[in-house]
């Protein structure tokens, strides 16, 4: 019989799992050792993220903790983590912790996060980094003050397609940019996280934040003006969002996103001489350039990837082993940037969370 992580998470072959606890370990940085990751929340994207780690040879994961500590031994199990723990506090207080990674729906990132870094725990917490900027404020003075590392996990920003978008916008290949076009949705609608007003639900922070990262990783200047609407979940939470921006250089940039339809979720960065099509602003494999009329001019594929999540990873293993802060990858200065955008969506469509 199929385990229920095999059914669900394709990319959890069970036996191809098992070969992988078989192999040697190597070690380096931090010490001479593997940096070690605690997991807190066992749910879905816990999964794809201690499944990478599996597969990663320069990092490993030491702790997994969910509310429940059978489910915590039973997701150690399959991916091999030496400690379950059954309240998140504990893994918190684990000195053989040295990054926390938090997966838990978005109203409790904030929370966790904060008692990780007040216990001098560096974080790595999946995106929407909090709630709202508020929010968001108070961790990132908690972690300049306390001089600990703390990062967003939208793993878009660390993927090594940025520098090579960012690379073809620079060489000039596709001239002037003039517009942005991002879409992303996906059908969630059973999701309770993406109802729930007490879970922070929702389009915009979930996946319209893609779109949104994608208009500020490639756009050349500031967002000036923003014109933009949505349709709602009976239970509040926006359900499909029409965003549009200018930028201070003229560029114009549209985010379309939707929790209940499956999109293209293809990228175009539209310039004077040719245009920048991406196959899936979610995880970019191809990347093409066309010129007028649809004239294929060049094309990259990224390099093969074990989920994506290694590079976000990595990349907070490098910050904190150079004694900084934050990652030059997604600075904290944007995702400030990002939720502050955000909230002023939310404000101009009335979709706000408990206790705001
Ligand atoms: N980077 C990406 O590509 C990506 C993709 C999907 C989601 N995410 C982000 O990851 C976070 C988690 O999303 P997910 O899809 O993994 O959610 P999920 O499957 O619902 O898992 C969230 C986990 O949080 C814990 N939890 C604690 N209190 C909870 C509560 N009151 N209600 C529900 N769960 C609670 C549960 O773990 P325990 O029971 O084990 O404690 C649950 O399994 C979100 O912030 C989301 O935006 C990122």
């Amino acid at each position: 019989m199929r385990e229920k992580s095999d059914t669900f998470f394709p990319w959890a072959n069970l036996r191809f799992v098992q070969a992988l606890r078989m192999r040697p370990q190597r070690f380096n940085i931090i010490s001479g050792k593997m940096m070690r990751v605690g997991i807190i929340g066992a749910g879905h994207i816990a999964e794809k993220t201690a499944f990478t780690l599996l597969r990663m040879s320069d990092m490993t994961c030491g702790a997994v903790a969910s509310r429940s500590l059978e489910k915590a031994q039973a997701f150690a199990s399959r991916y091999s983590i030496p400690k379950a723990y059954g309240s998140y506090g504990d893994l918190l207080d684990d000195p053989e912790v040295d990054l926390v990674y938090i997966a838990l729906p978005h109203s409790l990132h904030y929370g966790i996060t904060k008692e990780a870094l007040l216990k001098g725990k560096p974080c790595l917490v999946e995106k929407p980094f909090m709630l709202n900027a508020g929010e968001a404020k108070e961790i990132l003075e908690i972690s300049r003050e306390r001089g600990v590392f703390v990062a967003e996990a939208i793993y878009t920003r660390y993927l090594p397609a940025v520098d090579i978008i960012r690379r073809d916008i620079a060489s000039g290949v596709i001239g002037k940019v003039r517009t942005i076009s991002a879409t992303l949705s996906y059908e969630m609608s059973s999701k309770e996280r993406i109802l729930s007003p007490e879970l922070g639900g929702g389009a915009l922070l979930d996946i319209g934040i893609y779109g949104i990262n994608f208009v500020l990783a490639y756009g050349g200047s500031p967002i000036v003006r923003t014109s933009s609407l949505c349709t709602k979940f009976p239970t509040g939470p926006d359900m499909s969002d029409s965003i549009s921006f200018a930028l201070e250089d003229g560029t114009v940039a549209h985010v379309l996103t939707s929790a209940v339809c499956q999109g293209d979720n293809i990228g175009v960065i539209a310039g004077t001489k040719a245009n920048l099509w991406i196959d899936d602003i979610n995880n970019p494999k191809l990347i093409r350039i066309y010129a007028k009329h649809h004239e294929l001019l060049d094309e990259h594929t990224v390099p093969s990837q074990i989920s994506g999540f290694e590079y976000e990873l990595r990349a907070c293993r490098d910050a904190i082993s150079e004694g900084k802060t934050e990652p030059s990858q997604m600075p904290h200065k944007e995702t400030l940037n990002v939720m502050e955008i955000m909230d002023s969506l939310r404000k101009e469509w009335g979709v706000a969370f408990p206790g705001e």
